[in-house]
């Protein structure tokens, strides 16, 4: 989603701000702009585009002045246009705003704002009504606090926002999405997410839901909306989130999937943690498991493997799905919710369905301090680090091998599984892409790509639909290898491509089956396996390991598979078009 960044120092803070800019794009790439105030004004400049697009036709980071505002947006309301682009200011230019999530109420505020305070919008956005209603208060009020706390009565909705003030105070506002405070020697930044602190600020101030916070001359007071000064903590951020690059790496997307031989072998180290939540699931009558998008896939691996290895039945919930099917959830039930941001709002929401109806929630995160974390009784760390490229690839990996690590608990030890041999598997599938790099150029300017599966491989065929749709814009199906002659059958022929997911185990017999009736329609096989097989045209070769662990195994080359296509098609996959990481809104 959108980022918001605000920053006060003792020093020009342009250049700061748009190096803080750059790291939090995958939030939000649409269009970029900040405000800053100089002297006596608040200037702003803003564009349609990435941010060193942006910068380096409006020399935004050559702006002068101490405290500053920033965003790079995801549109929601109104489209990518300049005038959309935040920094919204307010008609008198005395309050300038970012904002992330959404003003439910916008419509009705902003015909209140027309009609009976004469304000004339110049975009539309729902963001635009924030800066008028902070302006209209501080007028009546004089004061920064009580204009804020007078605001937040009248907005609806989940949002953050930050707010510049001519009079030279910045505020930032914290309502179910995330804000932090980087406290630093000089400088004290606000930001949706700590990969945006500069690399000397490590040290933050995780706000809670409902609180405010006022910088003036670089001191913060923190509030609650009812106007009393809150209590909070400084945390020292992690090393790995500090200063994130893309090392010798030409995108994110290509580093996360190359740190896979190291991600695996910390994922979920925590025996404690993971000893409370497969106690709480073996204990449990009824577990649901949710998440979206990829971390969806691992909630329907996760029926797989729980009802396979450790004969417990776990019903898997689409988390933006969950309020329209919340009269079946059986109450006093067990919620994993999985996520790698922790911050999908429709996993949030799925959260508090379960809530409401006194589930237990236990979940598997990326970021101990996220809202997902604090919302549960137990949760377990990926421990992948921060993952910045917009398709998950190691928090896949990693939320696969907890599941392992569970279910393992569940079941007394029943599979053998060692991640050194996954990790090896991890590195023998990296060290040579060759095959991966010749099917691409064959196959990129395919329409569609069908990836098939049977078992516990049709949700990785799935994700690889996912990642193959994400990052390279060729539609992508994902189905159940079995379900072909079913329906999609008609649609092969002699231009159609199709993936099968085949490791020599017991799909492997009926896919070869279904590759024949594939072959019998002139269609082409692209064969994911262990074993060559004559009817495929192209064999990507896996590592042959134990049959339970293919899964983990095999969904490193379709990654590669989805990210070389991409590059092919000469598509930045770190920022495809339309998308952005950690969705908070629904
Ligand atoms: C796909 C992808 C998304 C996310 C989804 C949930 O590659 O990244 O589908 O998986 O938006 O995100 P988290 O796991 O952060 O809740």
């Amino acid at each position: 989603m959108c980022s918001i960044l605000g920053l006060a120092g003792d020093h020009d803070i342009a250049s700061t701000l748009i190096e803080s800019l750059k790291k939090m794009e995958y939030r939000g790439y649409d269009s970029v702009g900040v405000a800053i105030k100089d002297k006596s004004d608040i200037l702003v400049k803003k564009g349609v585009g990435k941010v060193n697009v942006v910068n380096h036709d409006l020399s935004m980071d050559k702006m002068s002045g101490f405290t500053g505002i920033g965003h790079t947006r995801w549109a929601t309301h109104g489209k990518v246009t300049k005038e959309n682009a935040h920094p919204h200011m307010c008609n008198t230019n005395s309050v300038g705003v970012v904002h992330n999530g959404i003003i439910e109420n916008y419509v009705e505020l902003r015909k209140d704002l027309e009609n009976n305070h004469g304000i004339t919008f110049k975009s539309s956005t729902d963001t635009e009504v924030i800066p008028n209603l902070l302006q209209i208060y501080f007028e009546r009020l004089h004061d920064v606090k009580k204009a804020i706390m007078a605001t937040v009565k009248k907005l609806k909705g989940h949002y953050a926002f930050v707010a510049l003030f001519k009079t030279g105070e910045l505020a930032g506002v914290k309502n179910h999405e995330p804000l932090i405070l980087g406290v630093g020697r000089t400088d004290l930044l606000l930001t949706s997410d700590v990969v945006g602190l500069p690399d000397d600020i490590s040290s933050a101030i995780y706000l809670e839901n409902n609180q405010f916070v006022i910088i003036k001359e670089r001191k913060h007071k923190i509030f609650d909306f009812e106007g009393n000064v809150a209590q909070f903590v400084v945390k020292t951020i992690p090393k790995n989130y500090q200063n994130v690059t893309k090392e010798s790496h030409k995108y994110f997307t290509e580093k996360e999937i190359f740190e896979q031989p190291e991600t695996i072998l910390v994922a979920g180290n925590d025996e404690e943690h993971l000893d409370k939540i497969a106690d709480l699931i073996h204990n449990s009558d009824y577990v649901y498991v949710t998440g979206s998008g990829t971390s969806y896939n691992i909630a329907v691996i996760a029926k797989y493997l729980f009802s396979r290895f450790a004969g417990k039945k776990v019903e898997h919930v689409m988390a933006s799905e969950a309020k329209y099917s919340s009269q079946y959830l059986i109450p006093n039930s067990t919620l994993f919710a999985i996520s790698q941001s922790g911050e999908s709002a429709d996993v949030l929401e799925a959260v508090s369905i379960g809530k409401k109806k006194n589930f237990k929630i236990i979940s598997m995160i990326n970021s101990e301090n996220s809202s997902l974390a604090r919302e549960s009784v137990f949760s377990i760390g990926l421990n992948c680090g921060p993952e910045i490229g917009v398709a998950a690839t190691k928090s896949f990996t990693s939320q696969m091998a907890i599941l392992y690590k569970i279910v393992n608990k569940l079941c007394d030890g029943c599979i053998d599984v060692n991640f050194k041999v996954i990790s090896e598997a991890y590195a023998s599938i990296l060290s040579d892409v060759s095959e991966i790099q010749k099917l691409v150029k064959d196959i990129k300017d395919i329409q569609n790509l069908f990836v098939i599966g049977r078992g516990i491989h049709y949700p990785i065929a799935k994700e690889a639909a996912l990642k193959i749709k994400e990052i390279t814009y060729i539609h992508s199906e994902g189905i159940a290898a079995g379900e072909l002659k079913h329906g999609p059958l008609a649609l092969m022929d002699g231009s159609a491509y199709v993936l099968v997911i085949n490791p020599d185990d017991d799909s492997y017999v009926d896919n070869i089956s279904t590759v024949n009736e594939i072959k019998s329609r002139d269609a082409k096989v692209i064969g994911v396996s262990n074993k060559p097989d004559a009817n495929y045209d192209y064999w990507i070769p896996i590592p042959t390991v134990d049959p339970a662990l293919y899964p983990l195994v095999e969904i490193v080359s379709l990654q590669l598979i989805a990210y070389y296509l991409a590059v092919e098609r000469g598509i930045d996959p770190d920022y495809p078009k339309n998308l952005a990481k950690s969705v908070t809104v629904k």
